[in-house]
């Protein structure tokens, strides 16, 4: 098989690791819809608000402040609302959930987008490895704050990653989330993409309504700021690279467009996209035990914080 027919491929979705978030949404209109994204200053996020907003949606874009995500996604639509969440910080993350409570109106999707990846070395927050934190936890905190606004077939978009197969042996290390025992970069990211999707596949079956879904995703690989700790070299030969091998971002804004809208994929929950079709994750991400435990800590960690 040539590389240019895996680029044109298209599976049962009818889309395929080539389609952008433009070609997915062209013919829905999202008129008396709200959508929630988090992580909107750059990236997947930015192309996420802009091809969802100009199909009508209302959009809740969230940053690290409200001034960032106003200066990247003010010009979208006059409609658009910029929050401030900044997920390592619990404080931000509840004043959102209340920002967003007091409005009063239900939300038709939540597509957590936001991360970082890879810091070199060791960072926390409230005392936990900053990459789980801000990828895992602060998205758990905002789910499970805005459950009850969910509409009743509003659907929950975890962004994860490929990445999550390079996980720990057993998943979540439960006795280091602080980090403090050992920290490897990409091991604690590939956790925290691991985080993304067991939440992702408890939360589905946790959810009220039948009709109510919680996905997570892989985007594909990109050339985003999320590379910005990666080692120069490392950056010198994906940008060299990037033509031949790594998605656009209109691409790679796409799979989470598709779960977070489209009709095909109403009524699928639990599972795991890639390229806008549904994906096998690692076997460990679909241990049920490893999904509740974590759903338990994390509860926990939330309370604590
Ligand atoms: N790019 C890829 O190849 C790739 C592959 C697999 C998965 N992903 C996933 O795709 C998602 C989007 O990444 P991207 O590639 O678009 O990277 P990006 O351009 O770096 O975007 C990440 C976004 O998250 C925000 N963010 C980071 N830390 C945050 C925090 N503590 N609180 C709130 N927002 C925060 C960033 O805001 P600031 O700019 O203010 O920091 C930015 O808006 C991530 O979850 C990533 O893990 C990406």
């Amino acid at each position: 098989m040539s590389v240019l027919s895996i680029f044109k491929r298209k599976g049962l979705s009818g889309f395929g690791y080539g389609s952008t978030a433009e070609d997915i949404t062209g013919d829905i209109d999202l008129k008396g819809q709200t959508i929630l994204v988090t992580g909107t200053s750059s990236g997947l996020g930015l192309e996420t608000v802009r091809v969802l907003a100009r199909r009508g949606a209302k959009i809740i874009a969230t940053g690290r402040t409200a001034d960032t995500v106003r200066a990247a996604c003010s010009s979208f639509s006059p409609t658009l609302i910029s929050l401030a969440c900044e997920l390592s910080d619990p404080a931000s993350v509840r004043a959102c959930v209340a920002t967003v409570k007091k409005s009063g109106e239900p939300l038709n999707a939540l597509i957590c987008n936001a991360g970082i990846m890879a810091l070199p070395t060791l960072q926390q927050a409230c005392g936990y490895e900053l990459q789980f934190f801000t990828n895992h936890i602060g998205h758990f905190m905002l789910v499970t704050g805005l459950l009850d606004r969910l509409s009743e077939n509003g659907r929950v978009v975890l962004v994860s990653s490929d990445a999550h197969r390079a996980a720990p042996k057993n998943g979540i290390e439960f006795d280091n989330l602080s980090g403090a025992r050992s920290y490897r970069p990409w091991a604690m990211y590939a956790q925290s993409k691991l985080a993304n999707l067991l939440f992702a596949r408890e939360l589905a079956r946790r959810l009220k309504s039948k009709k109510q879904t919680a996905n997570a995703i892989h985007p594909g690989v990109i050339k985003t700021n999320l590379g910005r700790s990666m080692n120069p070299v490392i950056q010198f030969a994906l940008a060299v690279a990037e033509p031949l091998v790594l998605k656009t971002v209109a691409q790679g804004a796409a799979t989470q467009c598709y779960v977070g809208v489209h009709p095909g994929a109403s009524g699928v929950s639990g599972e795991y996209f890639a390229d806008c079709n549904v994906a096998e994750g690692s076997p460990i991400s679909r241990d049920a035990s490893l999904a509740s435990r974590l759903w338990e800590e994390s509860e926990r960690i939330a309370m604590a914080v």
